[in-house]
């Protein structure tokens, strides 16, 4: 019998992230291995991380005994190992938050954005990510409360890695989504969350394994941000390195899935991940992009998604 939920509330992502696959798990869900029905598989991957949206669908759906989780954006990963570990204390934090936040009208609401996001610059020189320690409890916080207020929720950082999202004009945003955090908290429980470059993947990956990997995309356009997750590219060079990467655990019989945006959304002729991973399945999926600056860009486009074995078809 299928897992549904953790204690009757599922975890849903809690925050909003560039790229994010909310929108897209209904038809994800006929992609993913047949194996995952049948508890043949135990351990998920998922090495570049965001929001997590694909790893909260397949571990309350399926038995999933362990789950990896890596991204290379450190403030990311320390927000999701204070969820892990001390999510009362980060409630408590985001509980002032809101009463602070609502309390405001929108002028003061504004200047309390800007202060908070001057702070949280300021101290990233400070912040020492590479050991736990409770310091993390307040900059999980104050990065929780920039992403539900900024502007389109969008994590953007400039050249220096400074965070320069606008303030966004949210009547009511769920700062402090208690029964959600405490959900996510139940539920990552399983899983063991680092910073880390995806090429480290294969040193950890055991046997009984599902990879899902949504690197950055390909910008569709030369305006696009898309790829301004961190102050690194993911240029056309770490793609091929990923369908190497991709190639090798399907030979150690891992089971893949990976999606990226459609190159041909653009140009027609752009065949970069037919040729990158031809003799595996294949399919396009139509997706409406959510996180885009500008309205106009917003139609239906087209997500590529590759997988290493036969779907059941969305
Ligand atoms: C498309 S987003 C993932 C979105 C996610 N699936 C979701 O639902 O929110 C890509 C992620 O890859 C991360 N990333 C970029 N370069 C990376 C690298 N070399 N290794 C690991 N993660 C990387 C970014 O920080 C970003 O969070």
């Amino acid at each position: 019998m299928e897992q549904t939920n953790f204690n009757n509330i599922v975890a849903h992502p809690f925050l909003k992230w560039a790229g994010g696959k909310s929108q897209l798990l209904e038809k994800f869900r006929g992609m993913y291995p047949p194996q995952l029905t049948d508890h043949k598989i135990k351990n998920y991957y998922e090495p570049f991380l965001g929001s997590g949206a694909v790893f909260f669908d397949v571990v309350q759906k399926y038995q999933i005994e362990n789950a990896f989780l890596y991204d290379i954006n450190d403030e990311l990963i320390m927000t999701f190992k204070v969820v892990q570990k001390d999510v009362d204390a980060l409630l408590q934090l985001l509980h002032r938050y809101q009463k602070k936040y609502s309390g405001l009208d929108n002028e003061k609401r504004k200047s309390f954005f800007y202060d908070e996001r001057t702070k949280y610059n300021l101290n990233r020189n400070k912040t020492d990510y590479n050991s736990y320690s409770d310091k993390w409890f307040a900059r999980a916080a104050q990065f929780i409360f920039l992403n539900k207020t900024c502007y389109n929720g969008l994590y953007r950082v400039n050249s220096k890695g400074e965070f320069n999202c606008p303030a966004g004009e949210y009547a009511n945003p769920n700062i402090c989504d208690e029964q959600n955090l405490l959900a996510a908290n139940r539920v990552l429980q399983i899983a063991e969350i680092k910073k880390a470059d995806f090429n480290n993947l294969l040193n950890d990956i055991k046997p009984k394994s599902f990879v899902y990997f949504d690197p950055p995309y390909r910008p569709i356009s030369k305006t696009s941000s898309f790829k301004a997750y961190a102050k690194n590219d993911f240029g056309d060079d770490a793609q091929k390195q990923l369908a190497s990467l991709f190639k090798k655990l399907d030979k150690k019989g891992v089971k893949v899935m990976l999606s990226n945006s459609d190159p041909k959304n653009i140009d027609a002729s752009d065949n970069f991940f037919d040729e990158l991973y031809s003799g595996f399945n294949i399919e396009r999926i139509p997706a409406r992009r959510i996180i885009n600056s500008n309205a106009t860009r917003r139609g239906a486009i087209n997500e590529i998604v590759v997988t290493n074995y036969a779907t059941k078809g969305i």
